[in-house]
């Protein structure tokens, strides 16, 4: 959809809330939340239209959102979002890991579904004014976070199927505790039978709701086999493995190497993945982007060629994979403990977003 240039500056205007959660509230509220349940005070939003395009930038008392009945995104899924978190560092600062990264992701995902893409400076400011406004929402306890969350969805009243010509941007923020409260631990993967994630021309690279409304069902049937998530084959083959429901995955080799699918269009390009691509390139590592049949992977983790798997993505950041299941094979890879390079990831990565190493790459951004 053709982009209007903005037509006033980039200021979000802030009412504040009249009624913020107390000081003893807010500590209670932000006290190992179940992950993405709790909201802070403030919800930013910007409103686009075919003839004014981005406008109404504001900060806004949080609240239900008033939406038509006949809304585009409620009938026809026209929506997409993205995930990313502000961390407190030791001296009170809060700083956001490669924001830009996510705003050029989220602009790719508009240009998938006929959404008007939100500029990245405009994303960008989005973010420091919400965080600024609930800059006491950032926790400061090890390993938790302000999760931010920004959408774009079609508002238009309108049951014919065309791409909405009026558009929300809407910015929430849930402080978020250590996604593993109880440590890290390796979880078990269940290969999704009958069921695909994205097909070829899909919308497999962009984060919009339909995908993840057709993993629940796969995710499901991953419970009722005793595992914590799915792993999508292909679509067209069914034979290479692609990404679990929310997180993308590596194989680690005897011989020093590391694999993750190649990006091929049906995978999300995941701000993670490519941080741990380059983390490792830098330490010399052989990393190979390429089609992983499962049955290699399995026969890798048989054989011992494969030594360790893991899942890496913004919430749980990088998660040992111990094991293996599907109707025809159940494999513990390794010893189905958490892997010693998965864990020197791990490490690496969170010095980095809290600022307990340094940043090399410049990818963390100080906004308060
Ligand atoms: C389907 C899917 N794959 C991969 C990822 C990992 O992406 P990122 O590292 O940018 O969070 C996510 C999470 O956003 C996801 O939803």
């Amino acid at each position: 959809m053709e982009q209007k240039v903005p037509s006033e500056p980039l200021a979000y205007e802030v009412t504040r809330n009249p009624a913020p959660a107390s000081n003893a509230e807010r500590a209670r509220r932000m006290d190992a939340p179940p992950f993405g349940t709790e909201f802070t005070d403030h919800i930013a939003k910007a409103t686009w239209t075919v003839e004014d395009g981005w406008h109404a930038r504001r900060v806004e008392p949080f609240a239900d959102l008033v939406l038509h009945p006949g809304a585009t995104v409620l009938h026809y899924g026209q929506q997409v979002f993205e995930g990313l978190k502000a961390y407190r560092w030791a001296d009170g600062g809060i700083h956001l890991f490669r924001p830009e990264a996510n705003g050029e992701r989220l602009a790719r995902s508009a240009q998938r579904l006929a959404l008007p893409a939100l500029p990245v400076d405009d994303f960008m400011a989005s973010i420091e004014a919400l965080v600024g406004v609930d800059a006491a929402w950032v926790p400061a306890v090890d390993e938790s976070s302000l999760y931010l969350r920004p959408t774009l969805m079609g508002t238009e009243a309108c049951l014919g199927v065309r791409p909405s010509r009026t558009v929300e941007y809407v910015l929430l923020a849930s402080p978020v505790g250590a996604y593993f409260p109880h440590g890290v631990k390796p979880v078990s993967i269940w290969v999704a039978q009958d069921f695909h994630r994205a097909g070829a021309g899909g919308t497999g690279q962009a984060k919009t709701a339909g995908n993840y409304a057709a993993s629940m069902l796969p995710q499901q049937q991953a419970a009722d086999h005793g595992c914590e998530q799915v792993l999508f084959l292909d679509a067209k083959h069914d034979t290479y493995i692609e990404e679990l429901g929310g997180m993308n995955v590596f194989a680690v080799r005897r011989d020093g190497s590391v694999w993750t699918p190649r990006v091929t269009g049906t995978i999300l390009e995941g701000v993670t993945r490519d941080s741990v691509i380059t983390l490792l390139r830098g330490d010399g590592r052989d990393v190979i982007e390429r089609d992983i049949p499962l049955a290699e992977l399995r026969e890798g983790i048989e054989s011992g060629a494969v030594t360790e798997l893991f899942a890496c993505g913004t919430a749980a950041v990088i998660t040992p994979i111990g094991r293996l299941v599907s109707p025809e094979m159940d494999v513990l890879v390794g010893d189905g403990g958490a892997g010693a390079l998965t864990a020197t990831m791990r490490g690496r990565l969170t010095d980095i977003q809290y600022g307990r190493a340094d940043d090399p790459h410049g990818w963390m951004q100080r906004i308060v």
